[in-house]
């Protein structure tokens, strides 16, 4: 453990002392929580460009980190950092063993971290193509992910709907189901975790994230996450006074 961390603070010295990271002005971003190959992955990261410097934690989940950061040109990028410790192994397994994209048949943790990241990496692609409103993905390396940057022009990023004040309810909620048709028909994906904790409000627009977990709509389980994803936005705008039901937004979704 010891030399572990000597090792990650070394690489991390490195880093800012050849300015590959300009600063980071987040102590958590240390090797405190990131471990060597995380730290060694930023600094390639670094090295391409996509990533000059890290401003601090945007939000720190069960499983990931959530960081601002700048990119070389200086436009603000989200860079989100899943810990190989504190993953939930037996959902990824479950995840990208049914996918047919994958052919991951590893058990190895690291392994699977870094297929869930690219699972969601091409999850955002496939999404962001299909004009559904997702952050553009830049780049997946290992367990870091690089993101278009929600958020106004001062670096300030967009709270989750659940904290969010909605001013028109109906429209967001049509948006919404605007957004999960594309998503289903022309990107032919299930989101698998959509609630308002998954959907930013920039602009007054949703803007849907955290997509890791979404399936292929051919996979025997998406019609289940279908349901659940339509179960939750459903109870998340019954609270705003929306009332829709289940078969109104199914049939919607699934209307060619
Ligand atoms: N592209 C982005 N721009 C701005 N903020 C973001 C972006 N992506 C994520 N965030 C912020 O980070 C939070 C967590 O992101 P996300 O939902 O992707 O991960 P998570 O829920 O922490 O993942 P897990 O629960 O699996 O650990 C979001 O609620 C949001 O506040
Ligand atoms: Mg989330």
């Amino acid at each position: 453990m010891g030399s572990k961390i000597s090792k990650a603070d070394d690489i991390l010295r490195k880093m800012l002392s050849e300015k590959r990271i300009k600063s980071i002005e987040d102590k958590r971003v240390g090797s405190e929580v990131f471990d060597r190959i995380t730290l060694k992955t930023l600094y390639k990261l670094a090295n391409a460009g996509f990533i000059h410097r890290l401003n601090g934690a945007i939000s720190t989940g069960k499983e990931a980190n959530v960081f601002k950061g700048l990119d070389e040109d200086d436009n603000f990028v989200a860079v989100k950092i899943y810990r190989v410790t504190t993953s939930d192994f037996k959902k990824m397994r479950q995840y990208i063993h049914g996918d047919p994209r994958f052919h991951v048949r590893t058990t190895n943790k690291r392994q699977l971290v870094n297929a869930w990241v690219n699972k969601e990496y091409r999850n955002l692609q496939r999404a962001y193509e299909a004009g559904v409103n997702v952050p553009k993905p830049i780049v997946a390396k290992n367990n870091v992910l690089v993101m278009e940057f929600v958020g106004d022009e001062e670096g300030n990023p967009a709270l989750p709907m659940r904290q969010s004040v909605i001013l028109k309810p109906e429209d967001t909620l049509n948006k919404i189901i605007h957004y999960m048709k594309l998503l289903y028909q022309d990107a032919g994906l299930v989101h698998g975790d959509l609630s308002s904790y998954n959907i930013l409000i920039h602009d007054e627009d949703p803007v849907i994230i955290d997509i890791s977990q979404g399936m292929t709509r051919d996979h025997p389980m998406s019609e289940e996450l279908l349901n659940r994803d339509i179960e939750n936005i459903v109870k998340d705008f019954k609270k705003l006074k929306v009332n829709v039901s289940n078969e109104e937004i199914k049939s919607t979704i699934k209307d060619v």
